[in-house]
C-alpha cells in the first residue's frame, strides 16, 4: 500500500514512515493532499495551541447532514465547536464524568465482557465495539436491556462523523440520531441518576438554555467512547502478540500497560485544524481555509519527547503521549478508557484467548480517517 500522511494509520506499520516524515521538517504542505502536516511533538503542540479550530469556518457542520437530527448532534458537540460555549459545556462533562469511578466502569467493562464471552460467537474486535460503549451507555443511565441496541444506534450515527462515509451511510447516521436524541431526552426525563442526569445538573447554573448540548453531549460521550475505545483494545491484542513476554506486566498493571499501547501505537492517528484566518506557524505562512493534519501517532514516537521511542516499554518513565490531544480540546475520557479497555482485556484473556494466536504477518487494518483498528478475528 502507498502510504500518504492521512492514511498511513491503516499500514501495517506507519513508524518508519512517519520518522521520514519528521526527517522533512515539523510542519510541510503535502501537495498531494493540500494538507499542512504536523509531524514533531512540537509540531503538534504548537497547532493545539494556535487559534486554528476543530472546523473549517465554511463547514462547522458537514454539508451533508445540515438541518438533520445528526447535523443537530454534531453541531454542539465539545469536539466539533470551539469558543466560550465549548469551554462551559467542556467545564460540565468534566464535572460529570469526575461523578462516576474510573475502577468501576473497569469492573463492569469486565463483567460486561465475561457475560458476552460466555455467551458465545463474538471475536476480539467485536468484544472492543461492544463491552466499552455498553458499560458508557450503562453509566448514562441506560438500563441493561437497551444497551446493545444503543451500541448499534452509536455504530450508525458515528458514520456521519467520518469524512469517508457514502450517502446510505449518512442516511443510516441521521436515523440513528433522530433515534438517540429521544431515547436520551427518555432518560432525563425519567432519571435522576447517571452521567445524562450529572450532565444536565452541572449545566443549569450557566444557563437553562443549554438542553440541546446536554443532550448532543450525553450522546457524544458514547460516540467518543465507541472506535477509539474499540481500536484500543485491538491495539493492544496486537501489541501482546508482537511481545508476548509483556503479558505479565499487562497482569500486574493492566492500566499503565495500556497508557504505553496508547502512545506505542495509537488508536487515534490523527486530528485537525482549520485557520479562519491568517497566521503564522513554524516560520510557515498560513492562511484562511488552510487545513493541517496532526500526526498524533508520529509525535508519540519523537525522540525530543520519548527517548528510544521506537520501544515498546510498559514500565516507561515520563511516558509523554499526544494520543488524547492536549490543550483545548484534550479528551475528558483517558482514564475511564483506558479502564475501560483494561476490564475487556482482562476478561478476554481471562477466557482463555491467546494473543499469540494472532496471525501477525495477514493482519489489515480497517478503513479510516484517524482510528487504528486491526481487524482481529
Ligand atoms: C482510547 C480511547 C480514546 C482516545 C484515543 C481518545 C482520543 C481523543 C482525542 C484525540 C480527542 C481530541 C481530538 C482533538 O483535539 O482534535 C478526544 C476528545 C474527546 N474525547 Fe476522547 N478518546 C478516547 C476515549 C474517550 C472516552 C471513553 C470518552 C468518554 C468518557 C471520551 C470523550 C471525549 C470527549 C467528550 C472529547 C471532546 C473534548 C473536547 O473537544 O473538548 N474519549 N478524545
Amino acid at each position: 500500500m502507498t502510504l500518504t500522511p492521512p492514511t498511513a494509520g491503516m499500514a501495517a506499520d506507519p513508524y518508519p514512515y512517519y520518522a521520514d516524515l519528521r526527517a522533512l521538517g515539523p510542519l510541510f504542505r503535502d501537495d498531494e493532499s493540500g494538507l499542512l502536516i504536523a509531524t514533531t511533538a512540537g509540531a503538534v503542540r504548537e497547532v493545539l495551541a494556535s487559534g486554528a479550530q476543530t472546523r473549517p469556518s465554511d463547514a462547522p457542520v458537514p454539508p451533508a447532514i445540515v438541518d438533520t437530527p445528526a447535523g443537530r448532534i454534531f453541531g454542539r458537540l465539545i469536539r466539533m465547536t470551539d469558543g466560550l460555549v465549548q469551554r462551559e459545556v467542556k467545564a460540565a462533562v468534566a464535572t460529570a464524568l469526575g461523578r462516576v469511578t474510573d475502577e468501576a466502569l473497569g469492573a463492569e467493562a469486565r463483567q460486561e465482557a465475561a457475560r458476552l464471552l460466555a455467551a458465545g460467537g463474538i471475536g476480539p474486535t467485536a468484544l472492543g465495539f461492544q463491552v466499552p460503549v455498553r458499560v458508557m451507555a450503562g453509566a448514562l443511565g441506560f438500563g441493561g436491556d437497551s444497551r446493545g441496541e444503543l451500541r448499534d444506534l452509536i455504530a450508525d450515527f458515528v458514520q456521519c462523523i467520518s469524512p469517508l462515509s457514502g450517502p446510505d451511510a449518512i442516511e443510516a447516521a441521521i436515523a440513528a440520531a433522530a433515534e438517540l436524541e429521544s431515547r436520551v431526552a427518555g432518560l432525563l426525563g425519567d432519571g435522576k441518576t447517571g452521567l445524562a442526569c450529572y450532565l444536565r445538573a452541572a449545566l443549569e447554573r450557566p444557563q437553562a438554555a443549554y438542553s440541546g448540548h446536554v443532550l448532543a453531549n450525553a450522546v457524544g460521550l458514547l460516540s467518543q467512547t465507541y472506535d477509539a475505545t474499540g481500536a484500543l483494545v485491538g491495539v493492544a491484542l496486537v501489541t501482546m502478540a508482537r511481545y508476548p513476554d509483556s503479558l505479565d506486566a499487562f497482569r500486574a498493571a493492566p492500566v499503565e500497560y495500556l497508557r504505553e499501547v496508547a502512545r506505542f501505537d495509537a488508536p487515534i492517528q490523527n486530528t485537525r485544524r482549520f485557520f479562519h484566518g491568517p497566521d503564522r506557524l513554524l516560520g510557515t505562512d498560513v492562511k484562511a481555509g488552510d487545513a493541517v493534519l496532526l500526526l498524533l501517532a508520529s509525535a508519540n514516537r519523537d525522540p525530543e519527547v520519548n527517548p528510544d521511542p521506537d520501544a515498546f516499554d510498559p514500565a516507561r518513565a515520563n511516558l509523554m503521549s499526544y494520543t488524547f490531544s492536549m490543550g483545548t480540546h484534550r479528551c475528558p475520557g483517558e482514564e475511564i478508557a483506558l479502564h475501560l479497555a483494561a476490564g475487556t482485556l482482562r476478561a478476554l484473556l481471562d477466557s482463555g484467548f491467546s494473543p499469540v494466536s494472532i496471525d501477525l504477518a495477514g493482519l489489515r487494518y480497517q478503513t479510516s480517517a484517524n482510528a487504528r483498528i486491526p481487524m482481529l478475528a
